[in-house]
């Protein structure tokens, strides 16, 4: 056949468009409002879901918020998280996931919005959304979600063990974890700020009570009189027991984790390593002086958005979960 001019045309154009259809694919960002045609109600049929289970079991805000943070730091915001393995292989199945909660409430969000959109919204984003919704429901700051993030298919237990900092963890790894996945040390000083929420097993931070450096001796940056009440509380080589990580407003999401963090008290090593660091300490000493004059709300809406892009699927990657806990 001979290439007139319209068939050109027309071979051109397609070229084109498949040039950038999938350019566009790969490149695709994400964007507030997403589903705003395919799925007008979402974030609405999310809401109602988070708020009326916070009412009723309020200490499932904690875990919901930290699930955004443990599926974006496990090759990126995917919903790799949710599944479940057969063989327990699974990131769910590792250490520092154990103590996750909440994946039922996330399946009836997801049920909820496969009956008004089938096939539309990410389980990826839905985990991103409800973090949102706990935080706003225990009177923490809202912000605009961006959503298009597709569900990755895998979900390896090894994975979760080396990508989720330990409480253990000092200032340099700290910031490490966060500069690694494009998060700056503000990030990192402003999301540990969601410990302001919460509860942790003894076994989080028990060498410092009892064995911090092998010798039977605590932990000197820890406050001793805390130490004290910690030691009421957890008994040594306790797993079991749990202990409110800011006492006193432990369901109330404020600036209150920095005035701990400031007198000494953060529980984990990874807390009171964020006052090795100028800026980190500056951020901290700042925040905790009065909840109105802070930018912590302002700042961990920020904070929280830029996590969420971490290392997302778009376009055509990946695909979206007809049930959270397994691919299609
Ligand atoms: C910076 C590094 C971080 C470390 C080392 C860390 C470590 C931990 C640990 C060890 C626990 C207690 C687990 C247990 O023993 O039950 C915990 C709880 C929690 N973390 Fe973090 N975390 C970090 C960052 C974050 C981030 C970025 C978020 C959210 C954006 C977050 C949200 C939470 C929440 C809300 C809880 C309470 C969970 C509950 O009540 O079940 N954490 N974290």
């Amino acid at each position: 056949m001979a290439i007139n001019n319209s068939n050109y045309l027309l071979i051109s154009l397609t070229f084109f468009l498949i040039a950038f259809s999938s350019n566009h694919a790969n490149g695709e960002v994400l964007k507030v409002g997403f589903y705003h045609k395919t799925c007008p109600h979402v974030e609405l049929i999310s809401k109602e879901i988070v708020d009326d289970v916070i009412s009723r079991v309020p200490s499932l805000a904690a875990p919901l918020l930290r699930m955004h943070y443990h599926d974006c730091f496990v090759r990126g915001c995917d919903g790799s998280v949710l599944l479940d393995s057969p063989t327990k292989q699974a990131e769910k199945d590792s250490i520092p996931n154990l103590s996750l909660r909440g994946y039922q409430i996330i399946d009836k969000v997801k049920t909820a919005l496969e009956k008004s959109c089938p096939g539309i919204v990410s389980c990826a984003d839905i985990v991103a959304l409800v973090a949102r919704d706990v935080t706003v429901a225990v009177k923490g700051p809202s912000w605009e979600v961006e959503t298009g993030r597709r569900d990755g298919s895998v979900s390896n237990i090894t994975e979760a063990l080396f990508n989720l900092i330990p409480p253990f963890a000092n200032i340099t790894s700290l910031k490490q974890g966060f500069l690694q996945r494009g998060l700056s040390v503000k990030d990192l000083v402003v999301l540990s700020g969601s410990h302001t929420i919460g509860i942790s097993h003894c076994s989080s931070f028990n060498n410092r009570l009892y064995n911090f450096t092998g010798k039977g001796d605590t932990d000197p940056s820890l406050d001793p009189n805390y130490i004290k009440n910690l030691k009421k509380k957890c008994p040594p080589n306790d797993q079991n027991t749990l202990v409110e990580m800011d006492p006193g407003s432990v369901r109330t999401f404020d600036n209150s984790y920095y005035k701990l963090v400031a007198k000494r008290r953060g529980l984990f090593t990874s807390d009171s390593a964020l006052l090795d660091d100028s800026e980190t300490k500056d951020y901290l000493k700042k925040q905790g002086i009065n909840q109105y004059g802070s930018t912590f709300f302002k700042d961990f809406g920020e904070s929280m958005v830029k996590m969420g892009r971490v290392q997302v699927l778009t376009g055509n990657q990946g695909e979206i979960r007809k049930v959270c806990s397994r691919i299609n």
